[in-house]
């Protein structure tokens, strides 16, 4: 890997590009400060301008620190990117980096206007994936990584997938093995903090309520004025209410309501059928095949396979792929999420 990590320090000093794996999906990644190479983010995912990009930082945080040394080694990073780097930054830095995070600040002067779509604000993350913590360091600077897909495509959370998003070779694409958590990071919004306290614009594998505990434990919770979906609030891509989405159709039905399904809208289909183990059998007697997938019980194992799960059905070229509702509860909010976009913009 140490050849591997040289040449992709490489590439993003000439300003190319290298898709990095994280945690959570694959990242397609440049240096943050390098206008010519943020400009090929947009043009290799074909994402329109003005969609804000998280800049990824190396951690700061050796293990013979003490608490008061690592609050100190966040705020000296985090004062390259942001004019305002709060106690409540710092208390989340503290608690969840490197992690699944990423944090919505005031931007500093210098960031450029492309990173942060033209907003005021820049949204930080420090991946917890060691190969991409390798390549920071060597690197000595931050970097831009959208997920690597094309825009409004499902994330890749392995090689392959981001080889089959560029299948032309040009990117190097750094192989980490699978994503562990599977779905985007949390984004949390702390640079209205004095009219909106903490607002989560992405759920993600960090919930509202991990991060409440941590600031409430500190003193540092605030009141909310205003809930989410604010119409002040940001542009977030991945809040487009298409997104992540296969090539084929997408149901999500509630087994409870089998009303969702169309029994006529199967005759002769050629129909996927994804459903949790205990699941209420549908009917799909009229289809003229089905494949079936059972899904893992439990949250995490669902968003670690659930883009892989996607693709997957995406390839088996059936007409559509009938998926079964998720529980209500907190834990599966962020996979939900992904599904109801998944399923608005699939079958395009
Ligand atoms: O887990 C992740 O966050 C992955 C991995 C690669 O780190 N990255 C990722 O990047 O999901 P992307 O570009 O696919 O999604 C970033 C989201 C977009 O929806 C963007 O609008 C939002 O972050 N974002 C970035 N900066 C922002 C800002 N200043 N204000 C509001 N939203 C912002
Ligand atoms: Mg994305």
């Amino acid at each position: 890997m140490s050849d591997l990590l040289d040449s992709a320090v490489k590439q993003l000093r000439d300003g190319s590009l290298v898709a990095i794996p994280t945690e959570t999906v694959y990242g397609l990644a440049a240096d943050a400060k390098n206008l010519a190479a943020v400009n090929k983010v947009f043009a290799t995912k074909g994402r329109p301008s003005g969609h804000p990009l998280i800049v990824h930082i190396a951690n700061p945080v050796l293990p013979t620190m003490s608490s008061a040394e690592s609050q100190n080694a966040w705020q000296q990073v985090l004062f390259d990117w942001s004019r305002d780097v709060s106690p409540q930054a710092l208390a989340l830095a503290q608690a969840f980096w490197p992690g699944p995070l990423t944090i919505i600040l005031p931007k500093a002067k210098n960031v450029l206007s492309e990173v942060t779509g033209g907003q005021e604000t820049v949204g930080i993350r420090c991946p917890n994936h060691s190969v991409t913590q390798d390549l920071l360091r060597l690197f000595g600077g931050a970097v831009v990584a959208p997920s690597a897909n094309r825009f409004g495509r499902i994330s890749p959370t392995t090689a392959d997938h981001v080889k089959d998003e560029f299948p032309d070779g040009s990117v190097l694409i750094l192989d980490g093995g699978a994503c562990d958590v599977g779905i985007e990071s949390t984004i949390v919004d702390l640079s209205r903090w004095d009219t909106h306290g903490a607002v989560v614009l992405r759920p993600g594998a960090i919930s509202k309520g991990m991060i409440d505990e941590v600031l409430s434990k500190l003193g540092l919770s605030k009141d909310l004025l205003a809930q989410d979906g604010d119409a002040t609030q940001p542009r977030v891509s991945g809040s487009l209410s298409a997104h992540y989405a296969p090539r084929t159709k997408l149901v999500l039905y509630d087994p409870d309501c089998l009303d969702s399904i169309h029994v006529n809208d199967c005759v002769g289909k050629r129909v996927a059928w994804a459903h949790f183990e205990k699941s209420q059998d549908i009917n799909l007697s009229s289809c003229s095949d089905i494949q079936e997938i059972v899904l893992p019980a439990s949250a995490n194992q669902l968003a670690r396979s659930l883009y892989a799960t996607l693709r997957a059905l995406d390839q088996l070229n059936v007409d559509v792929i009938y998926f079964e509702k998720l529980p209500d509860s907190e834990q599966w909010d962020a996979i939900r999420d992904r599904l109801g976009r998944a399923s608005v913009g699939s079958g395009a």
